[in-house]
């Protein structure tokens, strides 16, 4: 019984196609609208509500994306796994939403994980000798978290934006809100079961707060048998030593405006249904563009480009070594300073946003042009 709009998020399709409430108005509830559009990446991505998005996210209204590659790399089973984190109260109903304090500050946590819309782990057999593809969907609202798999050989060979030129061993990797990881995953010999684990921060009856191990999909080994190896698709990324034309600076932050909380990105707020929005930069189809983002309000803030890809650089400086591939989501941390690199493609109006209902509906949200397009206006 509400209006909404549906994003892509990941996909480069057109931008009056991106469900943005920027560019389109909000389809009324019983009215229809056809989004249409040709996948130009393979990969997984995800879906989800672009309105009223603190309350319509949580309510679920959000589902994974498959997109082969053209000669897709053969597995003896692929699953996909979208985790997300629901606040239920006594009554197993959505716990009411808060208009202040934490779920404003940090965002909105659970207390009930989900695998696939269910009480995790979701469950699975995988018999030995199996060479599977498990991608990893992070649709929560605010919660980051490790990933980690117990009784598996496993290498993370696609990111947000595909497939990765070279697939690496996953001891350990950190998902969040909006990212994804596919990860190719073989039992270890002698394994009873495979288990995908969120690595959560909670605290203990002590009232310590500890890293705790919570099962997303527990597979257990049935069966056995021989699978080829899978080929990759041969992925070359543009070079991340190409020295920027322009160097940009996003600070986000926030502040209290008589009383009543509102984010910000470079000191302005977006607030979708209000017509004006605030255009934060305009740039040149492919030229390489370095952006660094930082913040000085809220514990992390994962950070989404609508309708291309970028690559993390640095963090505080530091060039980054363990987040290859490419990218629409990035987390900035605490006081963290983390430069990407975007050659942004697509052409037309794309948002540019905090992946926390809670702070992009309070502002911290803006459009970027990409190309010689007019803005719209909703
Ligand atoms: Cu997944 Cu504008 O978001
Ligand atoms: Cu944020």
């Amino acid at each position: 019984d509400a209006p909404t709009t549906v994003h892509w998020h990941g996909l480069r399709i057109t931008d009056q196609m991106d469900g943005s409430p920027m560019v389109m108005s909000p389809i009324a509830a019983g009215a229809a609208f056809t989004y249409d559009f040709v996948v130009p990446d393979s990969g997984t991505y995800w879906y989800h509500t672009h309105y009223h998005q603190i309350e319509q996210f949580e309510r679920g209204l959000y589902g994974a994306l498959v997109v082969h590659e053209a000669r897709a790399p053969v597995f003896s089973a692929e699953r996909v796994v979208v985790i997300d984190d629901i606040r239920l109260d006594a009554d197993n109903q959505v716990a009411p939403f808060q208009n202040s304090g934490p779920d404003v500050g940090a965002g909105r946590v659970g207390n009930l994980l989900l695998a696939n819309g269910r009480k995790a782990p979701a469950v699975a057999n995988i018999p030995r000798g199996a060479i599977e593809r498990w991608r990893v969907v992070s649709a929560t609202n605010a919660l980051g978290f490790g990933l980690r798999v117990r009784g598996g050989v496993v290498r993370v060979i696609a990111t947000d934006g595909g497939i990765v030129p070279a697939p690496w061993t996953l001891t350990r990797v950190e998902i969040a809100s909006g990212q994804r990881y596919d990860l190719e995953v073989r039992p270890e010999p002698g394994a009873v079961e495979v288990v995908l684990e969120a690595l959560i921060f909670v605290t203990n009856s002590a009232g310590q707060v500890v890293e705790s191990p919570f099962p997303l999909l527990r597979a257990s080994v049935a069966g056995e048998v021989t699978a080829q190896e899978p080929v990759y698709p041969t992925v070359v990324l543009p070079s991340v030593d190409a020295t920027p034309t322009r160097h940009l600076t996003w600070e986000l932050s926030g502040l209290s405006d008589n009383g009543v909380v509102r984010f910000t990105i470079n000191g302005q707020s977006t607030y979708v249904g209000e017509g004006e929005h605030v255009t934060l930069d305009t740039f040149t189809p492919g030229e390489p563009v370095a952006i660094t983002l930082s913040a000085d309000v809220s514990p992390a803030h994962p950070f989404h480009i609508h309708g291309q890809f970028f690559q993390i650089l640095a963090r505080n400086g530091v060039p980054v070594t363990d987040e290859p591939g490419y990218r629409d989501t990035v987390e900035i941390r605490g006081r963290d300073k983390v430069t990407i690199l975007g050659r942004f493609e697509n052409p037309g109006q794309w948002m540019v946003h905090c992946h926390i209902s809670e702070h992009s509906e309070r502002g911290m949200m803006a459009d970027i042009l990409v190309g010689d397009v007019p803005a719209h206006g909703h």
